[in-house]
């Protein structure tokens, strides 16, 4: 590929940048000063701009700790959106979020620019498990185990058998769910009589959220490790 598409995909530098860079002799290709931005370069070359080298990346995978607040969207008119907390050195690669979480649910949200991952990771068939933390306004029983066990018939589409674990606290609980569905785990548990006051996504498959993650924070995760950990998981 080009040179100054292989640094545009990889950093914030935009192809006018690059040029400039190039004119500058501060890019180099194996060592050697760069003289044209349409050079041909691959994968295997190294390349470096100001001395520093870049590794070609054109998909990035990054894990949020959704805050409320902000909306699952990359713009919107009203409200604040999840792609205003990604890094500055993120921002070229315009990513996207993988699935939904409502403006008031926190946790744990992918993003990227991978549009055949998103389709993959959000495709029924994948059967990939979400796991959420769950206060509601009353406590909960065995009943609402074996009905959310049952799994539910909605007019929009049939919730899979669902997974509720109530906690010592009975208005707490965990519940994983197959599919992903607009305000699933609500209406799951209004279907039991009950009202979500908090929720919290803390699992995609077997990737947790980590404990150690600030609300807002973002952390890039390496495609091979982001796949295994979903997949690793799951019925
Ligand atoms: N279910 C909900 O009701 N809300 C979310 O944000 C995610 C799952």
């Amino acid at each position: 590929m080009r040179l100054d598409k292989f640094i545009s995909e990889s950093t914030a530098y935009s192809r006018k940048d690059i040029k400039a860079l190039i004119k500058q002799k501060a890019v180099s290709v194996n060592g050697i000063i760069a003289a044209k931005p349409d050079e041909k370069v691959g994968a295997d070359d190294k390349i470096s701009v100001n001395g520093q080298e870049i590794s070609y990346k054109k998909f990035v995978y990054l894990i949020m700790n959704k805050p409320q607040g902000y909306i699952s969207a990359t713009e919107d008119k009203h409200y604040k959106v999840v792609t205003d907390l990604v890094p500055e050195e993120y921002r070229h690669y315009n990513v996207f979020p993988v699935g939904r979480l409502d403006i008031d649910t926190e946790g744990l949200l992918i993003l990227t620019n991978d549009g055949a991952f998103d389709h993959a990771v959000t495709s029924p068939k994948k059967n990939i498990y979400k796991k959420y933390f769950a206060r509601l306004d009353r406590e909960c029983d065995e009943k609402d185990v074996n009905a959310f066990m049952a799994g539910m018939e909605f007019k929009d589409f049939t919730a899979k058998p669902a997974r509720l674990t109530i906690c010592d606290d009975r208005k707490e609980a965990y519940v994983e769910i197959a599919e992903g569905k607009f305000h699933q785990v609500k209406r799951m548990f209004e279907r039991v009589g009950k009202t979500v006051v908090y929720l919290k996504r803390v699992a995609i498959g077997g990737l947790e959220l980590d404990g150690g993650m600030q609300l807002g924070e973002v952390k890039e995760i390496d495609h091979s490790i982001l796949t295994a950990k979903l997949y690793g998981k799951g019925d």
